[in-house]
Formats: C-alpha cells, structure tokens, sequence
C-alpha cells in the first residue's frame, strides 16, 4: 500500500487517492478565524475546496448570505483557488450537484459532537458515496463561535484576533448600526 502523505484516502478498490472535491458548509455569520484555521487545514488535503454559505433555517442570520459570502471573500483574497459559494435546500443536493465527494466540518466540544453525530449520519443516509470528514478544532479556537464573536461585538467587547482584521470593523459596524458597509 502506497500511502505518500496524509491527503489520501482509501477508495473502494482499496487504493489510496487525494480527495477530490470537498464542501465546507457553514452559516458563517460571520466567518471567524476558528473557520479559517479549518479552511487553511482542510485546502491541504483536496484538489478543490468550496466554502458553501448556506441558509440554516434554525437560525436567524445577522448578515445576509451576500454579505457572509463578501467577507469570506475578503477573508480569503489571498487565496483565489479556494470556492466562495451559497446555497439553499438540501446541503447533500448541493454536494451532488458540485460532484463533491467530501463533506468537511469542524469540531470544537462534545456540544457540537451530538449534533454533527446526526447530521453525518442522516447525510450518509441521503447519499452513502459522499463521506463527512471532521476535523478538530485547533485548541487556540476551541472557544470561538460567530454567536460569540457577535456578543461580544454588541455589547462593547474586542473581537481581536477573532475574526481576520480586514473584516472586524464591518462587523463591529454591522452589530451597532445595523449596516455592514462593504465598500
Ligand atoms: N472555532 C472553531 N473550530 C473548529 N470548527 C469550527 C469553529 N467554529 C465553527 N466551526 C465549524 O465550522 C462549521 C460551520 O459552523 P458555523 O458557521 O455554524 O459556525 P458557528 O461558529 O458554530 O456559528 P454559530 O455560533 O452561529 O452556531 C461547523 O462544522 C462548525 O463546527
Ligand atoms: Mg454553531
């Protein structure tokens, strides 16, 4: 068996291959350096990387997808072979329709385990071809949520080194005047 790095993975003839094309979906409202952290790990390992924003219809957002989608793309200006997208529906119609063979997602605590347990499952379920690789959260990060970096914005606190610097004046702005003001 030829295992030459760490960016392969068994196919179902038994040989190892790189992974082809993985989505990161997220609600990335908005996107943090927790986010990043996993973005940066995870463009290592697959040929293609697409950051999908997506309509969590759980949540209400405080950006709009075209603004979580533009600081994603400010976020991440200094790596174009990295795919900014949305979506809405089902995130496994999406994934087939990209022709993604991987579905990646963070984890930080046991709280996120339960809940990502089941939709990996449920996924699987939909389409048993598409796998959900989890990686763990860097321990720097492990703390940090976009709900967090937004009370924290509200209420007055520093988001330093939580979200990229490029976007955290947009965001404090979007948290106390309601405006994002992207240009
Ligand atoms: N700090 C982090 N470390 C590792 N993974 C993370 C981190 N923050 C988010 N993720 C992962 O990124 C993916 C998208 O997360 P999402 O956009 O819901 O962010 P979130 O920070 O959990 O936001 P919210 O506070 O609104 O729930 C999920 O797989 C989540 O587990
Ligand atoms: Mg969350």
């Amino acid at each position: 068996m030829n295992l030459q790095n760490n960016s392969q993975q068994e196919n179902n003839t038994g040989r190892y291959e790189k992974l082809k094309i993985c989505v990161y979906p997220g609600s990335f409202d908005p996107v943090t350096n927790g986010h990043l952290d996993i973005i940066h790990r995870a463009v290592k390992i697959c040929d293609k990387l697409i950051v999908a924003v997506g309509n969590n219809v759980n949540k209400k957002p405080t950006f709009t997808i075209e603004e979580r989608v533009e600081l994603l793309r400010r976020a991440l200006k200094d790596y174009p072979e990295i795919q900014i997208d949305s979506f809405s529906g089902l995130l496994m119609d999406y994934v087939r329709d990209q022709n993604a063979t991987t579905i990646i997602k963070g984890l930080r605590a046991v709280s996120d385990f339960e809940y990502e347990f089941q939709m990996a499952l449920l996924n699987k379920n939909l389409n048993p071809d598409v796998e959900t690789l989890f990686m763990m959260t860097n321990i720097n990060y492990s703390f940090l949520s976009s709900s967090a970096v937004k009370e924290l914005a509200m209420n007055g606190g520093s988001i330093d080194g939580l979200v990229p610097d490029c976007i955290k004046d947009i965001v404090l702005n979007k948290l106390k005047n309601g405006k994002a003001q992207l240009i």
